[in-house]
């Protein structure tokens, strides 16, 4: 994710800007940039890769060869950022900050801006001239069309026109004691020192500096100077809110307050998601893929498509397989990536393969997708990594949007994989004419929908999921049962316990059971049961009935509304209900947050689980 850091004060903010990105540094990013104004002008650096190369190409660093002088210190105003890529690639021209035709403006972004194609279009046409080709860049033009000498005005007027979820700060070099900022749904924060004031994107990159903060919200501006911050909303009224202490130390602020990654990855999830989606489903009733690079004649000519993967992305793609042949009418084969690369697979020109790899990197998954390739398959990698060796050897890319995720446990990325399988398979509906126009738009209305249920749904069942953790957190055994959608979920819902709890945990497929697993069933043991509305409810709820016959105390996530599963099971967690194919993604939350609550309570480290790395590179 990426990460802001501004400062205006009366102290050389240079080093106090690099020092902020580093306390960003691990949200994971792939560039950085800083902007000094002094003297009227301002002076802007980027550089790829790591901190390293920002400090060297601003001669903080090294012999200072090659190094670009930025204006020297003391400049006592900047920005500066770290970028995660998400469109446009990892390039020097496409870190920010950036500037307008006049080089009078910085910006730095956060986020996404969903309708920047259009604003592009619009501002070139005005004759703007553009240097990358980030969505953010437009939003410098935008301000350079607003600004009649009121910054905040400016600012004000170019977020107007933004659509998406972002935040942003500004700095005109005609303005040299003034930050401008504003936030639409991504964090932005101001910390006020002793005649300086920083914003950032998040605490951790000016707590060392000062704790007192004034929490930015949706839809306000802020004016941000040496003695203080303003805020006003979109029409200029003044918005009044008290500063506060932050009583965090540095490592609970990383964490932005949450006790370990995983559960502030899990607190994620919407943003995830909502960066996952968002610009691809701007129109009301179109999916757009078009980075995608996979032709629409490619698309309607597929045969078939083989997913390969492993771990969670495997289970991100048996989601997928649904969405795919419900909607698009694809006939889909899934397998664990170790096991196709082994089994001299069937596989040609006429078929599309994609490897699910969040990280990019997962050996078996390159293996397999390699393997496709050199058969004449079109191979797609559907990765969270920009420039990973996935991104390399796949024909076709589709980047999930998740940030970095730093718990071994992948939770964001998972559902950030579900979301991306769920863009695919309507949007080969879409090129194959397998669903109607209105259909479409009623699913893109129900996914757009699903970052805010995903919010509403871990608040909402997190103390319940506590009170039975509490009461199984001690058990030698959990079963999972599911059917249809709610058999992926299941799995992925057993690997989160065995693998951050080391309690021992299986799925099963609910029809199964009475062909062996059954046997395993006492009162002791915690069946898990994912029960969400879908057409085969009827069939889950009687081998929900076969396993409370045996004892077992069954706990069921349900829809909503959905009173029947309260009947017949013991404990019920409720998701918001949504289309029925896209229930996994909420289905999931409750069993994420019950491995997390199993584990915490036994002490164990889950954010580092034993025996495990985040990224499998060896066979
Ligand atoms: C489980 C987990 C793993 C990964 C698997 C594949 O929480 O994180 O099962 O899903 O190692 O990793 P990627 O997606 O990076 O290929």
């Amino acid at each position: 994710m990426c990460g802001i850091v501004g400062y205006v004060g009366n102290r050389p903010c240079r080093d106090l800007l690099i020092a902020g990105l580093e306390k960003l540094e691990y949200r994971g990013y792939d560039s950085a940039g800083i902007s000094l104004l002094q003297d009227g002008r301002i002076d802007s650096v980027r550089a790829v890769g790591n901190l390293a190369n920002l400090r060297a190409a601003v001669g903080l660093e090294g012999d200072g060869d090659g190094a670009v002088a930025v204006a020297a210190p003391p400049a006592t105003i900047g920005l500066a950022h770290t970028r995660w890529a998400t469109h446009g690639g990892v390039t020097e021209e496409n870190a920010h900050p950036h500037g307008d035709c006049t080089d009078r403006i910085q910006i730095v972004l956060n986020g996404i801006v969903e309708n920047h194609a259009e604003l592009r279009r619009q501002l070139a046409a005005e004759g703007h001239g553009f240097t990358s080709e980030t969505d953010a860049e437009i939003v410098a033009h935008l301000i350079e069309r607003h600004e009649k000498g009121d910054l905040t005005d400016a600012v004000r007027s170019a977020f107007a026109e933004l659509r998406g979820h972002y935040a942003f700060a500004a700095m005109h070099s005609d303005h040299p004691g003034t930050l401008v900022a504003a936030r639409q749904e991504c964090p932005l924060i101001v910390g006020l020192g002793d005649g300086e004031t920083f914003i950032a994107s998040a605490i951790p990159a000016f707590l060392a500096q000062t704790r007192r903060v004034l929490l930015v919200d949706n839809g306000e501006i802020v004016t941000v100077r040496a003695s203080g911050a303003d805020l006003t909303d979109g029409n200029g009224a003044t918005v009044s809110r008290e500063s506060e202490e932050v009583t965090w130390d540095e490592d609970a602020a990383e964490k932005a307050g949450f006790p370990t990654f995983m559960l502030k990855e899990i607190h994620e999830q919407p943003g995830a998601v909502a960066e996952t989606i968002t610009d691809r489903l701007a129109a009301t009733d179109h999916v757009d893929l078009s980075g995608l690079e996979l032709s629409d004649e490619l698309a309607a000519g597929i045969r078939r498509i083989v997913i390969v993967a492993c771990g969670t992305s495997y289970h991100a793609g048996l989601v997928g397989r649904y969405a795919i042949e419900q909607w698009g009418r694809v006939p889909v084969e899934i397998d664990i990536a170790s096991e196709y690369r082994y089994r001299d697979p069937v596989v040609g020109p006429d078929d599309l393969v994609i490897g699910i790899t969040q990280s990019g990197e997962t050996a078996d998954t390159l293996a397999a997708m390699r393997l496709a390739r050199q058969r004449g398959a079109t191979v797609m990698a559907l990765t969270n990594i920009m420039g990973s060796q996935a991104t390399r050897d796949a024909d076709v890319i589709l980047f999930t949007r998740a940030g970095l995720e730093i718990g071994v446990a992948a939770t964001k990325t998972f559902t950030a994989q579900v979301a991306a399988m769920y863009l695919l398979g309507l949007w080969l509906a879409q090129v194959r004419g397998t669903l109607g126009r209105e259909d479409i738009a009623a699913l893109i209305t129900e996914l757009k929908g699903i970052p805010s249920k995903i919010a509403t749904a871990i608040e909402s069942v997190d103390e319940r999921v506590r009170a039975i953790a509490r009461s199984h957190h001690e058990g030698r055994f959990f079963l999972y049962l599911g059917r249809n959608i709610g058999l992926p979920v299941c799995l992925e819902g057993a690997l989160k316990m065995k693998e951050i709890s080391y309690i021992p945990s299986d799925a099963y497929a609910a029809g199964e059971m009475k062909h062996g697993p059954i046997a395993l069933l006492d009162e002791s043991t915690p069946v898990v049961c994912v029960a969400t509305e879908s057409p085969v409810l009827d069939k889950v709820l009687s081998n929900v009935a076969e396993a409370r016959a045996r004892g077992a105390d069954v706990i069921a996530v349900a829809t909503e509304g959905s009173e029947r599963v309260a009947e017949v099971a013991d404990q019920t967690l409720y998701v918001p209900p949504t289309d029925w194919i896209l229930q996994p993604i909420l289905a999931i939350l409750p069993l994420q947050l019950l491995a997390y609550h199993v584990a915490r309570l036994q002490g164990l480290n889950v954010d580092q689980p034993r025996n495990l790395a985040k990224t499998v590179t060896v066979e």
